[in-house]
């Protein structure tokens, strides 16, 4: 029960049943994970006190307020996004998984086996269920392509047309879904004993009236070509299928609808293959469709993925980020490919990676250019060009920089794209690098520039009200400070019962500090000294959230215990100069309305205790 109470459970509440329940095996998880080295395996880690510190991988700050106690292991963020929690909610929250997927990694990685009952009924979520739905289906449409006869035309058009062989074929899982549109459907319904809601909801099938008043369930993909979409971690999310008749009306490329496990701006086709060799290379090269990708590998460049033909987005910067810092953009040679260049910039410029553009020749896309010449388009990936340059050169064909319209178009089309680099000498370089091909001053550059800068901080304010919103009184912060002083103090009870002197009477804007040192106190009176695992045996399950915050709260450095013992007299005695302040305050205005003997007596002694209290402090 110790053990268990000592780490913070933020699912279960561990209850006292042993053995024969799930909750002992997530205790037999936690006792084997360490949640230092567990997040290290994530983002670096820095040793600071007896604590660790990182840049929060949760939201966006440049000083780390990410920190870990190895003691009680546990996490919390004390910068915009305050999260926190256990190795459970770590992995959820960095994966986007649920409870029951965290658990399997987290059981296998421990080497806790998890029973049949229990969990593994839980495992039946849904977001397993369409896992394991879509993997089946891969199967079926890959068996079709390449084992049945109604795959003999495309597979004929993937080996001859586009230059696809059968290794390629099985490497990427390549299928082929049935004309009839039904096939999928039957399949999984009678033979393998779906339900109709779980098609639906896997994107696989849709329902369709009949004028009979039934309703048929018929299959979403027919007659394409389907690339399977895997995550990093090699589950089946979706499926992109391109028409082998282009006349098609649909469209020559359609994708599995947004559904609980397939967003398509969150995710890469190809990752799962080229995560390995992209750490490798420590660069991912990015192209637009699952064509390129497949020639590319076909060809030995083995570290490409796609957005498939959109532009990045925030999500797909920080999940490439997690493999390595270096994106090479290799986008299609025509106006939308320099868009979606263009438009990617900022989420990887946020995210701090250093962006190049590898020029696509000899064909308007990856897949062309290496069908057409693999050697020159090997080349042009090693000479890949810092992605500002691509963009400036590409501007300078477009406009005529002699002119004084060209001048001006040239500087509105860049500048606004200088303006977001995030790094000052970067930034420099490009206005000077325009300054000189314009043959304009720098001071004239800087100003329009400025301008430009303007109307985007006028977005950004808006953010920054929004989390002001939330933001902290002084007192408030003031609690939430004292009390990390004193839970961190080796020995609270000098520093507590100092403070403590100060603030007699005095009310907490934030309840639950108050009542943590309050148990503290009580706590304390009995057993002088002091363990936090005894402590925490006696205090109400409400306030362990309080006390684990304020166990990681990322203090100072004090040079001894006489200085830190004197910051908490220095904080309490102003939290009681604001809390008088308030009260005063708080007095007046009542009494404006309802002229009060009591009151006025009141606030001359308020009013007595504060200017004492100022002189103290101003004579300290
Ligand atoms: N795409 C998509 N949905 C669409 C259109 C395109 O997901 N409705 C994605 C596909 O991944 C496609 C990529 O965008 O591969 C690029 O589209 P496009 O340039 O139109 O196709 P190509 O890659 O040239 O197609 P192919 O080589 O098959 O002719
Ligand atoms: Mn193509």
């Amino acid at each position: 029960m110790v053990e268990n109470r000592k780490q913070n459970t933020t699912f279960y509440p561990l209850s006292s049943i042993v053995n024969k329940n799930p909750m002992d095996e997530i205790a037999r998880i936690r006792e084997r994970t360490d949640l230092v080295s567990f997040i290290s395996e994530y983002i670096s880690l820095k040793k600071m006190g007896r604590n660790f510190k990182a840049i929060c991988p949760f939201h966006q700050e440049k000083t780390p307020s990410f920190i870990v106690s190895p003691e009680r292991q546990i996490w919390h963020c004390f910068g915009g996004c305050g999260k926190g929690g256990d190795v459970f909610t770590f992995l959820m929250e960095y994966e986007n998984l649920e409870f029951v997927e965290a658990l399997r990694i987290l059981a296998k990685r421990a080497g806790v086996e998890l029973r049949e009952s229990g969990f593994e009924r839980g495992i039946s979520s849904k977001k397993e269920r369409i896992y394991i739905l879509n993997k089946i289906a891969m199967d079926f449409y890959h068996f079709v392509l390449t084992k049945h006869k109604a795959g003999e035309e495309a597979l004929k058009y993937l080996i001859d047309i586009r230059k696809i062989d059968s290794k390629l074929i099985e490497t990427f899982m390549i299928g082929l879904s049935p004309k009839d549109g039904t096939s999928l459907s039957n399949y999984l319904i009678q033979k393998k004993k779906f339900k109709k809601e779980d098609l639906i909801e896997a994107g696989l099938a849709f329902y369709r009236g009949l004028s009979t008043g039934q309703v048929r369930v018929l299959d979403f993909f027919r007659n394409r070509i389907m690339f399977p979409l895997l995550d990093q971690r090699g589950n089946v999310v979706g499926f992109s299928g391109r028409a082998i008749e282009e006349s098609l009306s649909s469209g020559k490329y359609i994708n599995t609808r947004d559904t609980i496990v397939y967003h398509k701006g969150s995710m890469f086709f190809g990752l799962n293959i080229a995560k390995d060799e992209i750490k490798k290379m420590d660069k991912a090269i990015i192209m637009e469709g699952e064509f390129d990708v497949i020639s590319s590998y076909g060809i030995g460049v083995k570290n490409v993925i796609a957005v498939k033909g959109t532009a990045l987005t925030d999500n797909q910067a920080s999940l490439i980020s997690r493999f390595t810092d270096n994106v090479c953009l290799c986008f299609d040679q025509d106006d939308a490919g320099y868009e979606a260049t263009k438009r990617s910039l900022s989420s990887l410029e946020k995210k701090g990676l250093n962006i190049t553009v590898a020029e696509v020749k000899n064909g308007k896309d990856a897949d062309e250019a290496i069908k057409n010449d693999p050697i020159s388009f090997k080349k042009s990936i090693k000479q890949d060009v810092a992605v500002y340059d691509y963009l400036l050169s590409r501007i300078l064909s477009i406009y005529d920089k002699d002119t004084i319209d060209g001048k001006r178009k040239i500087s509105v089309n860049f500048l606004p794209i200088i303006s977001r680099i995030g790094n000052e000498i970067v930034k420099e370089h490009y206005l000077r690098k325009l300054s000189t091909k314009l043959d304009i001053s720098l001071d004239a550059l800087v100003k329009e520039m400025e301008k430009i800068e303007k109307k985007e901080a006028i977005n950004i304010k808006e953010n920054i009200v929004s989390v002001k919103k939330q933001s902290l009184t002084r007192r408030e912060v003031l609690e939430e400070y004292l009390t990390s002083l004193v839970i961190q103090y080796e020995n609270p009870k000098i520093v507590l019962e100092k403070a403590n002197h100060t603030l007699s009477n005095y009310e907490f804007e934030t309840l639950s500090y108050g009542k943590v040192l309050n148990h503290l106190l009580i706590f304390l009176k009995k057993s002088p000294v002091f363990n936090s695992r005894n402590f925490l045996e006696t205090l109400p399950k409400e306030l362990l959230a309080t006390y684990d915050t304020c166990f990681l709260y990322p203090l100072p450095k004090f040079s001894d215990t006489k200085h830190s013992e004197m910051e908490a007299v220095k904080i309490a005695t102003e939290l009681r100069v604001l809390f008088l302040k308030d009260k005063i305050k708080e007095i007046s205005s009542n009494l404006r309305s309802r002229e009060k003997e009591e009151d006025i007596k009141k606030i001359e002694v308020l009013e007595k205790e504060l200017s004492s209290i100022i002189n103290l402090l101003s004579e300290g």
